[in-house]
């Protein structure tokens, strides 16, 4: 798993590329997946075009043979899925709940947005949220990257300067994020993150004998904790101090649920220097983001992140609007199947690269590929062995289709990878 990269959750500690300050890396090649497997042209065929807040992208524009370039077709049809937007969806659920604590408890004070385009800049992305040069959160390793300007949002917070700046004081972003990452069944390259914002004037703290940094973020903590039991009831929370570039202090929000501590959340005081840059030097903020299909699994019981993209109607048929909380009831697992391969890896090798590669031979019908044997000879060459897990959520695979989707895969890695096969 790589250490680097946000769990799907947000944000969180494994979880936050954000937590490390430069921490060193090797930017990894890019390099394009779009030739592999066959599925992957089709859905290419049926998609062409899509309608991203408001603005047509044609796959041209995201999907390019270019060294600048690392999205994959299979990350290009997830472009406009928006499962955030959907009232019956889990995610749709979650959302609403959460708008309407905000409406509740501040009078629907709070702009809400769900629909600002995924893809943004690499200035809104990262410089505009202090993001360090060489951050790690920025590599070709960590994020998709259109062109060398531009990249998917790799975090909701992409949108915190331009609405402050266009004078939105109290607001929430809703949207889907993306991320390279490891496979496993939390862990997908597409999830979604909810954005909190609110500024405070003088006023706000000059009554309450607090500094402005104390005030914001006992509100900011009193805020989260009253959220947290809007969703979940009266469960045990803590706060944990960490590092984000965009806020200082920082803050993990935990619960223990089932017997463990679980991040839900990140969140902290706004660095001056954000604010400042909008023409709010005399203001203090707060802001928070957090990671949808963490919660939703939880409050819902979804065993997989997968499932969130199932079209099956044994999973969309088993909630409704507003219905929060409703257990879902698995309608039976299908067998896994394992396959593993082994090879010498070489300097420019990551598991974030591996991943693309077989997410893009197989889809959403790998669970997780996980290293489970790694030694270095005498003359210094490194063998990795992982294991990849093959699993559909609405049938059995065959042998054939295993063993061919393992072809391609040992194919591709070979190739793409330039690693010697064992
Ligand atoms: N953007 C952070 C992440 O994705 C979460 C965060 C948002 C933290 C706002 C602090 C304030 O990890």
């Amino acid at each position: 798993m790589a250490m680097m990269s946000l769990s799907p959750f947000t944000l969180l500690s494994k979880a936050s590329v954000f937590l490390h300050r430069n921490r060193n890396t090797t930017l990894s090649t890019p390099f394009s997946t779009s030739a592999a497997g066959s599925k992957a042209k089709q859905t290419l065929q049926l998609v062409s075009a899509l309608l991203l807040g408001g603005v047509q992208i044609a796959r041209d524009d995201v999907v390019r043979d270019d060294p600048t370039n690392n999205v994959p077709d299979n990350i290009f049809s997830k472009l406009g899925m928006q499962l955030h937007r959907r009232n019956q969806h889990p995610l749709g659920i979650l959302k609403n709940a959460i708008y309407e604590y905000f409406d509740n408890n501040y009078s629907n004070k709070f702009d809400k947005f769900d629909d600002l385009s995924p893809l943004v800049s690499v200035k809104q992305n990262f410089d505009d949220v202090l993001v360090p040069a060489d951050h790690v959160s920025r590599s070709y390793n960590d994020t998709y990257y259109v062109d060398s300007q531009t990249v998917l949002r790799c975090h909701t917070s992409a949108h915190q300067a331009e609405l402050l700046s266009m004078g939105y004081t109290h607001f929430l972003v809703t949207g889907d994020v993306y991320r390279r990452d490891s496979i496993d069944s939390t862990h997908f390259p597409v999830f979604h993150q909810m954005e909190g914002f609110r500024v405070f004037c003088p006023d706000d703290w000059e009554a309450s004998g607090l500094d402005a940094t104390s005030y914001a973020a006992t509100d900011l903590k009193k805020c989260l904790e009253g959220l947290t039991r809007h969703l979940f009831g009266a469960v045990e929370m803590r706060w944990i101090d960490t590092y984000f570039p965009f806020t200082n202090p920082s803050f993990e929000l935990e619960i223990y649920f089932q017997g463990k501590w679980l991040e839900v959340l990140g969140c902290g005081v706004t660095e001056q220097e954000i604010l400042r840059r909008s023409g709010k030097q005399n203001n203090v903020a707060w802001a928070f983001g957090l990671g949808l299909e963490r919660l939703a699994m939880v409050l819902f019981d979804i065993p997989d992140i997968r499932l969130f993209w199932s079209i099956d109607d044994r999973f969309t048929s088993q909630f409704a609007k507003g219905q929060l909380g409703v257990k879902f009831k698995p309608y039976s697992k299908y067998p896994p199947c394992f396959k593993d391969m082994s090879f010498w890896i070489n300097e420019s090798f990551t598991e974030n690269n591996l991943c693309e590669i077989v997410r893009a031979v197989a889809g959403d019908l790998v669970e997780e590929v996980r290293l489970i044997d790694s030694f270095t000879n005498k003359k210094g060459m490194t063998s990795h062995c992982y294991r990849i897990q093959y699993r559909s959520m609405e049938r059995s695979l065959t042998d054939e289709e295993v063993n061919e989707l393992q072809l391609n895969v040992r194919e591709e890695v070979q190739s793409k990878l330039k690693v010697v096969l064992r």
